[in-house]
């Protein structure tokens, strides 16, 4: 079984290989929320493929940590993953948003898999991330020379904490990424402005969809900020350090 990245929105973000894969699979799937809502990850993958991965079920939006729903799915998409394989599909592809080892449902499904039929092997297709999108279409290197870059999750049922983590980093020297944070937008605007990096922050939403906005922080107006303090869920946030002269980093 082959997890294969598809990219954050924009189907020409697909490796050739991913492609590749996605054509040669006997059988393609991909995760949604439920069987009546469109899977991202499946409409990217038909969009640059032609394909039409079948939907399995995850609990995706579930914010209460390792939860009975979670794991209940991950069963559930495992046994139709297994079914799939022992009715001869041998080669399964599992397209998933960005890159499949970078905060993936499919890291869940492949551990579920291989423990119930270790015979399977489990590879991945490296994907674009949504980080590395934003600061493409932003203008803004990730890194430069010994700055860190720390990519950080503000999602779970302890947001607090991850907020700390946040501020934490923003008193480092490195880039800062924000995933999973929509719903405490306000507070990561506020922490980016206690730290004074407000100016060069850059917010990315829905990247790559119809949908999509992409903001520097500094631009964002009281009016445009949406009133309830959240974005959606694709919401991703870089905030680098300020950067001073031509390599003052290396
Ligand atoms: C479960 S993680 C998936 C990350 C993905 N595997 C990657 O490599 O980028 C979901 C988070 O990734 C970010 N993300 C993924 N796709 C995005 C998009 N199209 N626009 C903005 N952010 C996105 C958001 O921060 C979102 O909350």
């Amino acid at each position: 079984m082959t997890g294969v990245g598809v990219g954050p929105g924009d189907p020409e973000l697909l490796t050739l290989k991913a492609v590749r894969v996605l054509r040669e699979a006997d059988a393609v799937f991909a995760p949604t929320t439920a069987l009546d809502k469109p899977s991202r990850a499946a409409q990217i993958a038909h969009e640059a493929t032609g394909i039409e991965a079948r939907a399995l079920v995850f609990a995706l939006d579930d914010t209460g940590g390792l939860t009975e729903a979670r794991t209940a799915a991950w069963d559930e998409a495992a046994r139709v993953v297994l079914d799939a394989f022992r009715g001869g599909a041998l080669r399964i592809a599992f397209a998933t948003l960005g890159d499949p080892n970078l905060y993936s449902t499919f890291t869940y499904l492949a551990h579920t898999v291989a423990a119930v039929e270790p015979g399977i092997r489990i590879r991945t297709v490296p994907g674009i991330t949504a980080m590395q999108d934003l600061a493409a279409r932003a203008g803004v290197p990730l890194a430069e020379g010994r700055e860190p870059l720390t990519l950080v999750p503000v999602a779970g049922p302890d947001a607090d904490r991850a907020l700390d983590a946040v501020d934490a980093a923003l008193a480092g020297t490195g880039t800062v990424v924000v995933y999973k944070g929509g719903r405490h937008l306000d507070a990561l605007v506020a922490a980016v402005e206690r730290a004074d990096r407000r100016e060069h922050a850059v917010l990315g939403t829905d990247l790559g969809l119809p949908t999509e906005t992409i903001a520097r922080l500094a631009r964002r107006s009281a009016t445009t900020e949406p009133g309830s303090g959240r974005a959606p869920y694709f919401t991703t946030l870089i905030a680098p350090p300020a950067r001073g002269q031509r390599g003052g980093a290396l």
